[in-house]
């Protein structure tokens, strides 16, 4: 039985004020709903004030991004203690934006998801192919060496802790979705990798997460394909009134 989870990565937008207030309204909402978890990522500099604002409500708070290294001369870093410290419980790993724009490769977020979870973060670990690579056929290729590069060597326990976003690179921001048939095939095809990098029973337990334009007009049809167990959601996350339906049609139909 996986519960849905909807998670909100608001990137580098919102300031302190528009994004404590859009955290009150998630978390009063998500207070009325059974069924669904939730995540909103806030950038760095907000996450200790909307953590509060978020404390002792089922709302989690995580950060974007963490450094691979424990302590030091890291300048411009930030590590999963100082998370922790700050009041976030899980980390964004592998963000297309992270690989694409800041060139991260499968090696650095081996490094990142293992030091996320050293440090008590739970992780979610984004994967997805390119436009050039999925029409070159290479999808399944891509998504099976991003998981294995970066979730090798982790026990079964590790991944309870762990959550993997799948999101088609050419999905993401351009108001493009990945048919509710591309997802799910690419969904139950990352779940036949976990069975084959772990077992069964981390595949089975294992959410995965569809990203890549999820907005109201298309989170149901997504969220009611078997193996899509929620969103991980960018500019619908920036507002409650796009974001506060998307997380009514992940406790209407995700129910499984
Ligand atoms: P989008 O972003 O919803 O704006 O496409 C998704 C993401 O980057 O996680």
């Amino acid at each position: 039985m996986r519960k849905p989870l909807v998670a909100g990565n608001w990137k580098m937008n919102l300031d302190r004020r528009a994004g404590v207030e859009l955290a009150g309204a998630v978390r009063s909402h998500l207070d009325g709903l059974q069924g669904v978890d939730s995540v909103i990522y806030p950038p760095f500099v907000y996450i200790e004030e909307v953590a509060r604002a978020c404390a002792g409500t089922a709302l989690v708070v995580g950060g974007q991004n963490i450094c691979d290294q424990e302590v030091g001369a890291f300048t411009g870093e930030v590590s999963g203690a100082m998370l922790r410290d700050v009041g976030a419980t899980v980390v964004l790993v592998g963000h297309s934006e992270r690989r694409h724009v800041y060139g991260e490769t499968d090696e650095l977020c081996a490094l990142k998801v293992r030091r996320g979870l050293a440090s008590g973060l739970d992780v979610c670990l984004c994967i997805g192919e390119t436009l050039e690579q999925r029409e070159a056929g290479q999808t399944e290729q891509v998504c099976s060496t991003q998981l294995h590069g970066s979730l090798n060597g982790l026990s079964t326990e590790d991944m309870a802790k762990v959550t993997i976003a799948y999101e088609p690179v050419w999905a993401i921001g351009t108001g493009e979705t990945a048919s509710p048939e591309q997802a799910g095939a690419a969904h139950a095809y990352v779940r036949g990798v976990l069975s084959g990098i772990f077992n069964q029973a981390v595949a089975d337990a294992t959410r995965i997460l569809y990203g890549g334009s999820v907005k109201p007009s298309n989170a149901a049809d997504l969220l009611s394909v078997p193996d899509i167990d929620g969103a991980l959601v960018g500019g619908a996350a920036l507002t409650a009134e796009n974001f506060l339906p998307i997380l009514d049609a992940a406790a209407e139909v995700c129910v499984r």
